[in-house]
């Protein structure tokens, strides 16, 4: 069965129809997308040859396999196609980062699903650099993990971010999902106890944000 990491991510790709999947693995991600909310094309990329198979053998199983470009590459190197969304997703945050500074500047009308493991400081630091808004933040928390998904799109808007944004997410300190609040309480508890003075700011900082929901 489809995780809810997933199934989350494919739901963010409408209402594009064009999708390139960076790090493609199973190839769950492009059969959920095709079934559910359907797709014109699709290019899936993979720079390992085991994992690139993987989903070609499972997508085979589907008619919309010809809709689909297998490419074994690095990124976006290989991206020719002009898509409309991007989703790169299961890797650390520093890989996505290297990934779009490699490739985002030749594909900067498409819309960006990302979902980084670690980083996402760093990852919404770089989106902000390179006047990337981010659009639509998600949590989800499962099998004993938090997973934080940023929907990024090119503006030619001033961005006025703070550091705050770039810590917690400006969308999610915005809508202060459920999930955002048992993660930052999860947080605390864990700093709590850790006397440093850089964990001390964080503490403050996540309290600070809990505060603001009182
Ligand atoms: C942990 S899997 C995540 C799979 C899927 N995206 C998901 O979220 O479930 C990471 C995949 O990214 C691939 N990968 C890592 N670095 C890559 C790169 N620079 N370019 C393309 N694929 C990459 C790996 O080979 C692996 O299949």
């Amino acid at each position: 069965m489809i995780s809810e990491r997933l199934k989350t991510l494919s739901s963010l790709v409408p209402p594009a129809r064009s999708l390139a999947d960076v790090g493609c693995d199973h190839g769950y991600l492009l059969i959920e997308v095709f079934q559910k909310y359907g797709l014109d094309y699709a290019i899936a990329i993979d720079n390992k040859e085991k994992p690139l198979k993987r989903a070609h053998d499972n997508l085979s199983k589907y008619p919309f396999i010809p809709n689909i470009r297998f490419s074994l590459s690095d990124g976006l190197q290989d991206l020719k196609e002009e898509v409309e969304a991007v989703v790169i997703a299961g890797m650390g945050g520093m890989l996505i980062i290297d990934i779009l500074r490699n490739g985002l500047n030749r594909h900067l009308q498409a819309k960006y699903i990302l979902q980084a493991n670690r980083n996402h400081y760093e990852l919404r630091k770089f989106l902000y650099e390179y006047s990337m808004e981010i659009v639509s933040e998600k949590i989800i928390f499962e099998d004993g993990q938090y997973y934080e998904i940023i929907v990024a799109k090119r503006t030619t808007e001033r961005l006025n971010y703070r550091e705050e944004d770039f810590i917690f997410g400006p969308i999610l300190r915005k809508e202060r999902p459920k999930v955002f609040i048992q993660k930052l309480k999860a947080d605390l508890k864990k700093l709590e106890g850790i006397n440093h003075p850089s964990i001390n700011q964080k503490i403050i900082k996540i309290k600070e944000i809990l505060d603001e929901g009182k």
